[in-house]
């Protein structure tokens, strides 16, 4: 495995990392996961951008370019030949002894990266998944792509341990978002899903899912919506960067719908795959039935 730090490309074993870097000490510093699909990234100009933009908001200035950060991102996949999984990379504020303000000098920010071969969730994209609600504890500033998950390792370990699959943040009655992924509903022909504010992060794949919406003609509102009424939805689904969209047939051992993944889910699904041409290509874009049973 080839990984990425401060502009060169190394073995594991040349990886020097301080235990003053700021991401070790404080988790200061934000992070991306890309999808290669079939050796292709996927959507990682909007990805990168996020990036910069998360940096931005803790007061990091990135050293690269988002040009560079593209070249960066195609010369991991292509060192590791990755064929399907996701690229991580890592920005901190950089290396300084530990006191919480930041470092008087001028630190560089440290950037690492590699990738992580991973097959896409096709058993579970197909059966669903089920979601345990969680009271959200996290900070207010969702909206920033942290390296501090201690709220979401948290949430998403309680709903492994009641046997689900993710966790479904509850803040003031609202639903929020899954542990690592957004959420959306469908009731009487309309999706809903959280608005894009601080409570939230804007994933790459729910702004996919708006625009498959806009392409379907499915009406689309975003406004906060409350536990009950997402128990109360014909259809649920999360999405993210590796779950894609993932049905979900129960909330707290409530089934939603009709317990299976429902008719308008399936088909966002199908519309998802066929705009990733390598999927298509290599005929993985699965032919699902939108008005057929659940396979
Ligand atoms: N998680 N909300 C949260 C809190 C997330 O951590 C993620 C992604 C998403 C979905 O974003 P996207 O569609 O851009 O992947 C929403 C990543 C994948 C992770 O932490 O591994």
């Amino acid at each position: 495995m080839i990984f990425f730090k401060d502009g060169e490309y190394l073995q594991e074993e040349q990886m020097n990392l301080s235990i003053n870097d700021r991401g070790y000490a404080f988790g200061d510093g934000v992070y991306e996961v890309i999808k290669v699909y079939d050796g292709m990234l996927y959507t990682a100009n909007e990805h990168l951008e996020r990036l910069i933009e998360s940096a931005a908001k803790i007061k990091i200035s990135l050293p690269y370019t988002l040009e560079q950060l593209i070249e960066i991102t195609e010369e991991l996949q292509q060192k590791n030949e990755l064929s399907t999984g996701h690229i991580y990379l890592q920005v901190t504020r950089g290396v300084a002894p530990r006191a919480h303000q930041f470092p008087d000098q001028n630190m560089p920010p440290v950037v690492t990266g590699y990738t992580v071969e991973n097959p896409r969730p096709v058993e579970q994209l197909a059966a669903g998944a089920a979601m345990k609600s969680v009271e959200d504890m996290r900070w207010l500033r969702c909206d920033i792509k942290s390296l501090n998950l201690l709220g979401n390792v948290l949430a998403k370990q309680e709903a492994v341990e009641s046997g689900c699959q993710e966790a479904l943040f509850v803040r003031d009655g609202i639903v929020r978002e899954g542990s690592a992924s957004n959420v959306f509903g469908i009731k009487e022909g309309v999706l809903y899903t959280h608005p894009a504010n601080h409570f939230i992060l804007n994933g790459i794949t729910r702004r996919v899912v708006l625009r498959l919406a806009s392409e379907l003609s499915l009406p689309v509102v975003e406004k906060e919506f409350t536990l009950e009424e997402a128990c109360s939805m014909a259809e649920f689904f999360f999405t993210s960067t590796n779950a894609e969209i993932t049905p979900v047939v129960t909330i707290d051992g409530r089934t939603v719908g009709k317990g299976v993944p429902g008719m308008i889910t399936k088909q966002l699904q199908k519309m998802f795959e066929a705009q990733i041409p390598v999927l298509v290509a290599a005929g993985q874009a699965q032919e699902r039935d939108a008005n057929g049973p659940a396979s």
